[in-house]
C-alpha cells in the first residue's frame, strides 16, 4: 500500500525495535527454548530410568542373599535374545546368557569343535553332571556361567561378534580374557593353545519355574 504523503511512515512494533533490542530478545527466546527442550529430555531420562527400575529390580539378588551366599534368583523371561547379564552369587559374577538360535547353531560348526580342547566337557570339575552337553546347560537357550577366567581368575569379555576384531576369521562368538588372551566359545568351552586350562565353571543352577533360574541350588 502506498503511503499519503506528508504522514509519518507506520512501523510494525518488532521494526520499531532497536537492533540490539532485537538480538537480545532473540537470544532470550532462544535460550528459553533450549531450557524447554533440555526440561524435556530431562524428564524423559529420569521416565526411561523409572519405568526400567522394577525389572533392575527383579534381576538384582537381595544384599542379604549376597552376604550369606545364598542362591540368587533371575527372571530370565526379561532377557532378549542375544542379551546377557551379570548377578552376584557367593561374591563372584555369573553370567546369564540369552543364546539366539544362530548363536547355538555356530556352536556346532566341525571347525570351529575342532579348535575346542574340552568340546565334550570332560573334565567334570567344571560343571554339574546336567551341563555335562554340548550347549553346557540345562535349557539350550539360557547359559549360565562363572564369569571367571580359568587361567588366573580375570573377567572375560563377552564378544558375540562374528569374526570379531582381533579374534580372527574362524571366530564364532564367545568370550575373550583381555588379561593374557584365552577364549571361549558361547558355552564357556576353552579354545586351544590360550593359558587357561579349562572350561569355564557352570554353577549349580535349576528352574524353579519355566522362567524363574535358581542360581546356587541343584536338583534333589
Ligand atoms: S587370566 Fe584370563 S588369560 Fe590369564
Amino acid at each position: 500500500m502506498s503511503q499519503a504523503k506528508g504522514s509519518k511512515p507506520e512501523h510494525h512494533q518488532a521494526d520499531a525495535e532497536p537492533p540490539e533490542d532485537r538480538d537480545e530478545s532473540a537470544s532470550s527466546d532462544s535460550a528459553r527454548r533450549h531450557f524447554l527442550i533440555s526440561a524435556a529430555v530431562a524428564t524423559g531420562v529420569v521416565g526411561a530410568g523409572l519405568a526400567a527400575w522394577p525389572f533392575l529390580a527383579s534381576l538384582r539378588p537381595s544384599a542379604k542373599a549376597q552376604a550369606v551366599g545364598a542362591s540368587v534368583s533371575v527372571d530370565v523371561s526379561r532377557l532378549e535374545p542375544g542379551e546377557q547379564i551379570t548377578v552376584m552369587w557367593r561374591g563372584k559374577p555369573v553370567w546369564v546368557l540369552r543364546r539366539t538360535p544362530a548363536m547355538l547353531e555356530r556352536m556346532k560348526h566341525e571347525h570351529w569343535v575342532d579348535d575346542l580342547r574340552d568340546p565334550n566337557s570332560s573334565v567334570e570339575s567344571q560343571q554339574p553332571p546336567y551341563a555335562q552337553n554340548p550347549t553346557r546347560s540345562l535349557r539350550p537357550d539360557i547359559f549360565v556361567a562363572v564369569a571367571l577366567c580359568t587361567h588366573l581368575g580375570c573377567v572375560p569379555l563377552y564378544r558375540p561378534d562374528v569374526a570379531g576384531e582381533g579374534l580372527g576369521e574362524e571366530w564364532m562368538g564367545g568370550y575373550f580374557c583381555p588379561c593374557h588372551g584365552s577364549k571361549f566359545d558361547l558355552a564357556g568351552r576353552v579354545v586351544k593353545n590360550v593359558p587357561a586350562p579349562t572350561n569355564l565353571v557352570i554353577p549349580p543352577h535349576r528352574y524353579l519355574r519355566d522362567d524363574v533360574l535358581e542360581i546356587g541350588a541343584d536338583y534333589a
